[in-house]
């Protein structure tokens, strides 16, 4: 996307793999509208490909470093990729390139890896710009993000920014310059509370079900103030994915470093993990008990639009029902090959109607479009009992019932036929 801005971009990675596929205009993971954008700027001879540093333009002016930053064993965030990444560069372009850190890094990161690089006799300008798309709408939200973050040493690193974005800054985008700390901590904090709001709303969810109220309208309504605001603020199966579980494992391990305990955020991952968990009970309890018994799950990514399934709460959930003994039959539009890595003691269908023959009872974990627009009437007639969970309230669940099924969804007690 810098290229489609009219920038020469060169793009390193170590996986020869995914290069060999970026090279031949392949994108190696699923992203709606990315492969176009890629198709064009291979053509215009904008952005190229390599899998070592050796083929690293000593000129270039500005290197995004935007490498993984995994959870370690303790929850910090393990940043051997950064340094590495950050060495086989400095090692290779001129000292006045400016060295920005676009990865999700803790507080105090950019400082640290400065004074790295000093200790080794070099003296690169580092700057940090986080990043803020959502997987499944990376496009649009790269080019119309809500606000661009810069956090710099220097004018020059921040002039040398305000190119890269001119076109963003023209189209009057919010630019905030800030020091590099601060940049950092936007970021830990913009995931921290996007996450709490998801296990607020999801507590809410299990509160609504037991007094009988309505999660959808409850969420709805909250969002409609400004205050409050309406985006990630729809109860499902928890949050996952690669960023929000490590994020806050980071800003918790971080914080307590400093002999600070995060309580809000402590109780976040507890409230998530708690509501995974719930979500398993809840099917072995209406089901009395998951052994033996055959259970489709449609959906296994983190979210729609992406194939990604890294901490996704449709995995958790198929791997609790599994160690319970349960025969699970799952189909994701996307995710199905990626689930197939992590999650072995399950068998897999070629489409939703598939995975759902013979079921007691079907889980509805991921909110692809397509789910919604299945036969239910002849499916009801190839599942061994008509039991639908629908964690992500998103099929019609009067029409289910009207068909005869029984409907479980997040907290909405009033549609419950038990
Ligand atoms: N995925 C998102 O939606 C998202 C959003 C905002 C921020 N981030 C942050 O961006 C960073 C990357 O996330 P991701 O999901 O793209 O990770 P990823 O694991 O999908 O991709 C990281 C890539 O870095 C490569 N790599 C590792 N070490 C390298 C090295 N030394 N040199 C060159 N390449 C190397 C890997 O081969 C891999 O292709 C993380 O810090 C993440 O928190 C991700």
């Amino acid at each position: 996307m810098l290229s489609e801005q009219g920038h020469k971009v060169d793009c390193i990675d170590i996986n020869t793999e995914k290069i060999e596929l970026l090279k031949s205009g392949k994108i190696p993971l699923y992203e709606p509208g990315l492969a176009d954008y890629l198709e064009n700027n291979i053509k215009s001879q904008r952005i190229r490909f390599f899998d070592s540093y050796s083929q690293i333009n000593p000129n270039t002016e500005v290197v995004f470093v935007t490498v993984d930053t995994p959870s370690d064993s303790l929850g910090n965030a393990n940043l051997k990729n950064v340094y590495n990444a950050v060495s086989e560069v400095s090692e290779r372009v001129n000292q006045d390139c400016l060295i920005v850190i676009k990865s999700t890094v803790p507080p105090g990161t950019a400082e640290n890896i400065h004074n790295y690089l000093s200790n080794k006799g070099y003296n690169f300008d580092l700057g940090v710009n986080p990043e803020f798309l959502k997987q499944g709408s990376a496009v649009s939200d790269f080019l119309y993000p809500d606000r661009i973050i810069i956090g710099v040493k220097t004018k020059l690193a921040r002039a040398k920014l305000e190119v890269i974005y001119r076109s963003f800054i023209d189209k009057n985008i919010p630019l905030i310059v800030t020091d590099t700390v601060t940049a950092e901590m936007i970021k830990y904090a913009s995931n921290a509370f996007l996450a709490t709001k998801v296990a607020f709303i999801n507590e809410m969810a299990g509160l609504c079900e037991l007094l009988g109220a309505d999660i959808d309208l409850l969420a709805n309504s909250m969002g409609m103030d400004h205050r409050i605001g309406k985006e990630f603020l729809k109860a499902g199966p928890g949050f996952g994915g690669s960023c929000f579980p490590k994020d806050l494992s980071a800003l918790i391990r971080l914080a307590e470093d400093h002999n600070v305990k995060l309580q809000i955020l402590n109780s976040v991952k507890e409230s998530n993990y708690n509501h995974i968990t719930n979500i398993a009970k809840k099917v072995e309890y209406v089901l009395n008990g998951v052994q033996n018994k055959k259970i489709a799950i449609w959906g296994l990514t983190f979210k729609s639009g992406t194939d990604d399934v890294r901490n996704s709460p449709a995995i958790d959930i198929a791997q609790l029902l599994v160690n319970n003994k349960a025969k699970i039959t799952a189909y994701d539009p996307m995710g199905m090959d990626n689930a197939r890595q992590v999650l072995k003691d399950i068998e897999y269908a070629d489409n939703a109607i598939g995975a759902a023959r013979d079921a007691e009872a079907l889980l509805l974990l991921t909110e692809w479009k397509e789910f919604k627009n299945q036969d239910f009437a002849s499916l009801k007639s190839i599942m061994a009992a008509p039991n639908v969970f629908d964690f992500r309230n998103l099929l019609d669940s009067e029409l289910l019932l009207r068909y005869g099924y029984h409907v479980y969804s997040l907290g909405k007690k009033s549609i419950y036929k038990v």
